[in-house]
Order: structure tokens, then C-alpha cells, then sequence
């Protein structure tokens, strides 16, 4: 399917919540491999454990059981803090709700992330952000703070804050469920493209089918259990949600 190497590789992973009769399974014995340069699109009904496994694979939630190699380290088996500075250095995070600073320009926004976690001078970190706004198509919203910014780009400025540092993973849960169609592509085209051109290995927990023909695997899940990778190459596959569209 593809040759590019494996990044992240998950072995039989469980998490269940509750105990006795409430007790829910929401990640039922899942393996997968991730890809470098490869953006891989997380779908199933609600419910399913989408949520659950992003945040296993990315070290926010320890897994009962089960193993998760990203980079060729064993992430559950480091202690808490070596887990937080391998997400600090390697990984990048985006949310439905945005998680903004307030207070903070949509320029600040960004440049912290190259002053403070990545010890860049203030000149580096200037330009670095001046290139990511324009790329975002944001170079004259600089200025704003969130309160002042649409949803669409507000949204924006939470992927550029996530892949301003150029990280080897990037994790987004839901990033389009709160924009239009217009806005949500525009964000899964900027996430393709720092799959395909930074060589990112970028995984999107969607509902949208629309977003289907940008990804490279398609991960299906229902009720904690995966079922097959589907290459995305699969020309009916593509067929089927082109004719959709026109
Ligand atoms: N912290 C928690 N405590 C108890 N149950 C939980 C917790 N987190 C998730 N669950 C349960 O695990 C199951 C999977 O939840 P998860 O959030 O992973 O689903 P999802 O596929 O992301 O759904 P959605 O599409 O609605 O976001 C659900 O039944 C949910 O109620
Ligand atoms: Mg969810």
C-alpha cells in the first residue's frame, strides 16, 4: 500500500471505563500502523471509541492493555514526564474547541509555541510565524485575539499553532465538526499538506465522508473494534464520493 515507514505502530490496545454493569469497552483490542507522510482519517459512528484510541495513540490516556511504539519508543512504558516531553518535542494536537489563549493575539499564539517550547530567538520566531499566518491565509488577522476571530478562523489559528513547529505527529479530533464545508476543507487541505510536503504523520478523527478523498488510509471503527484499513487508492471508493459531489 504504501512504503513509507512506519511511525506509530499500536498493538492490541484496550481501555474500558466503569465497573460491573455500566462498564463500557471503548477500545476493544485495536492494532494498527500508522505512516510517515501519510494522513489517516479516524471514522465511526459516535460512540465507537474514535476519541478514546487518538488519545491512547497520542500518550494522553493510559491504555489498560496494549502497546503504542511511536518513533521506535514503547510510549506507555516511559515514565509520565519522559511521555510529556515526547509529546512537547514530537507531537502537535488539535481540538473541536480550539483551546486558544484569550488573551493572546493569533500571532502570539504562535509565536509562543517557537519561544518558549522550541527556544527560538524572537527574529526566528517572527518569521517563522509571519510565513505560517500568510499560509493560513490569516497575514492581516494577526493582530486579533479569538474573541475577535470567526470559527473558521479561530480553527485556523489552532493547526497553525499545531504544525508551526514541524512535528513528526499531528492528532485532530474532530477539526472540521464545527466549520462549514468551505472552512473544513481549507483545514484538511493544510493538514494533507503537512502530511505530504513535512512528512508529518497526521491522524483526523472525522464524521464528514466529504473528507474521505484527502486521506490516505481510511480507519474504520465501531464499537471499540477496527475493521480494515482501506486504501483510499481503491478507485470505486474515490468514484463513489466524486459522483457524490457532482
Ligand atoms: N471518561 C469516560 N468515562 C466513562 N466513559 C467514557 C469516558 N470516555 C469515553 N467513555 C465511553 O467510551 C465510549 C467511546 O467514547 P469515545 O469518546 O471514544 O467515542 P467517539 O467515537 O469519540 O464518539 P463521538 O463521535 O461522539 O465523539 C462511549 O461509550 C463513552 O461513553
Ligand atoms: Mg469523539
Amino acid at each position: 500500500m504504501t512504503d513509507e515507514p512506519v511511525t506509530l505502530l499500536a498493538r492490541n490496545l484496550i481501555r474500558s471505563f466503569g465497573e460491573g454493569e455500566t462498564k463500557t469497552t471503548a477500545v476493544n483490542d485495536v492494532s494498527l500502523e500508522l505512516h510517515k507522510r501519510q494522513m489517516s482519517l479516524l471514522m465511526g459512528p459516535s460512540g465507537s471509541g474514535k476519541s478514546t484510541l487518538l488519545a491512547i495513540l497520542s500518550g494522553l490516556l493510559h491504555p489498560d492493555a496494549g502497546k503504542v511504539v511511536a518513533l521506535g519508543q514503547d510510549i506507555w512504558s516511559m515514565t509520565d514526564a519522559q511521555r510529556e516531553d515526547f509529546r512537547r518535542r514530537h507531537c502537535g494536537f488539535i481540538f473541536q474547541g480550539y483551546n486558544l489563549f484569550p488573551a493572546l493575539t493569533a500571532r502570539q499564539q504562535l509565536e509562543i509555541v517557537l519561544r518558549w517550547g522550541e527556544g527560538k530567538t524572537y527574529r526566528e520566531a517572527r518569521r517563522k510565524t509571519d510565513e505560517v499566518l500568510s499560509l493560513l491565509g490569516l497575514g492581516k488577522k494577526g493582530h486579533l485575539r479569538p474573541s475577535q476571530l470567526s470559527g473558521g478562523e479561530k480553527q485556523r489559528v489552532a493547526i497553525g499553532r499545531a504544525l508551526i513547529k514541524e512535528p513528526e505527529f499531528c492528532f485532530a479530533d474532530e477539526p472540521t465538526s464545527a466549520l462549514d464545508w468551505a472552512h473544513g476543507e481549507q483545514v484538511i487541505e493544510l493538514l494533507s499538506a503537512a502530511a505530504h510536503e513535512q512528512g508529518s504523520t497526521i491522524l483526523v478523527v472525522a464524521h464528514d465522508a466529504r473528507i474521505v478523498p484527502f486521506a490516505d488510509n481510511v480507519i474504520h471503527m465501531e464499537d471499540g473494534c477496527m475493521s480494515d484499513l482501506k486504501p483510499v487508492s481503491d478507485p470505486a471508493l474515490l468514484g463513489v464520493s466524486h459522483e457524490a459531489h457532482s
